[in-house]
């Protein structure tokens, strides 16, 4: 294996392929769907998701930024693609060199934008309905983007959409305001592009794709639910594709009244057994996270002190022999610590958690429970 510590995240790419897979079951019509893979892949590795996800049918990418596109194409994906996200004028011929589509709200970007005799740019048109974003609010602003469009040959209009706010809350007046005020958008086009879309992972799997014939699945496609509030409106069991562990690398017993990590604010009450494990806040395993349980050996057991940079430490019911594995996000036995739970104790939502475990920990691809491959940004 390409690493050297003994800590790592796990990516189950068939948790990845059953989610894509059961998500375009639902979906009523046939639509193109876009695997959401901006982020590194929301931190589970961008090249060997986009490929897992292309594989379970998923027919494009969408990323948040150029670099990201020029990343995947690079790695020799050449699926459709679109930047989600504002890109430069100045790199459209970028873009459009690699066949990138990109995302465009003002007629500025139009004007300014750089392209090679001869490129062709497919754009896509984002709304802003009530994000407050990025997107154009009023039709008059359309169809001002769509004369100086029509004007050059150089660009194709290959898309219109626009992000919900509220799609994963029960309380669905704001979506619906939002959808309606889209529909209205498009309405007054009078030629429609090839792609409509507006549903992430909430309206894809609670109102199948919100009438659009595109989808932009994210977070459900790496088997987390868009919000708690929403997992009971599931349509099907997603699949967690991410798992966090790390293995003992020093046990050791106390005596009471001796004190664990900074600050000294740990103090053992009795003679306990304390383990060390070789992660910290070096590898987004953050110090608000001090007193998080950590699965060994298939029971809780808490992180004990204040989390150190590159360790931490937990206090253990009994002797375990170094190299014993402790899972901090995943299922040991009949214990499960979700991302949810992790979120939880950092008062955040769970898209943040596999975000910000950093490159620092090697991701190891796993299928049918082998491993097939190991990124490791280090090496
Ligand atoms: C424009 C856009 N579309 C789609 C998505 C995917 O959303 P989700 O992860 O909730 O499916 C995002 C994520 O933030 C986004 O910004």
């Amino acid at each position: 294996m390409e690493f050297y510590r003994d800590t790592w995240a796990e990516i189950d790419l068939d948790a990845i392929k059953w989610n894509v897979e059961n998500t375009i079951k639902q979906l009523d019509a046939p639509a193109f769907l876009y695997a959401v893979v901006k982020a590194n892949a929301y931190g589970h590795g961008d090249v060997q998701v986009a490929r897992a996800a292309l594989e379970a049918g998923a027919q494009g990418l969408a990323v948040a930024f150029l670099d990201e596109a020029l990343k995947i194409r690079a790695a020799g994906i050449d699926a459709p693609m679109l930047v989600l996200g504002a890109s430069r004028p100045e790199d459209a011929h970028l873009a459009a060199a690699e066949n990138i589509s990109v995302t465009v709200y003002d007629v500025e970007w139009l004007n300014g934008a750089k392209l090679a005799a001869g490129q062709r740019l497919s754009i896509h048109i984002k709304c802003d309905t009530g994000m407050g974003r990025i997107g154009l609010k009023t039709k008059e602003e359309l169809q001002q983007l769509m004369d100086q469009m029509q004007q050059k040959e150089s660009f194709f209009f290959e898309g219109i959409f626009t992000h919900f706010a509220t799609a994963d809350e029960t309380e669905t007046s704001y979506l619906e305001e939002q959808i309606k005020k889209f529909r209205e958008l498009v309405d007054s086009l009078p030629v429609k592009p090839p792609f409509i879309h507006c549903a992430n992972s909430a309206a894809t799997l609670r109102f199948r794709g919100a009438g659009c014939n595109t989808v932009r699945l994210g977070i459900s496609m790496y088997g987390l639910t868009p919000s708690t509030e929403m997992s009971h409106l599931l349509p099907f069991k997603l699949k967690p594709a991410f798992s966090l562990h790390t293995r003992l690398v020093h046990v050791k017993q106390l005596e009471p009244g001796e004190k664990v990590s900074y600050g000294a604010t740990y103090e053992a009450e009795d003679s306990e057994w304390v383990g060390t494990l070789p992660i910290g806040y070096a590898d987004g395993w953050i110090r608000k996270l001090s007193g998080q349980e950590v699965l060994v050996d298939g029971k809780r057991v808490p992180i004990i002190g204040r989390i150190c940079m590159d360790q931490c430490m937990i206090k253990l019911p009994k002797a375990y022999k170094p190299g014993t594995m402790a899972t901090l996000i995943g299922v040991q036995g009949q214990e499960n610590i979700s991302m949810e739970e992790v979120a939880a104790k950092r008062e955040t939502i769970n898209y943040e958690i596999p975000c910000v475990i950093t490159s620092r920990v090697p991701r190891v691809y796993k299928r049918r429970g082998e491993i097939v491959s190991v990124q490791n940004p280090l090496l």
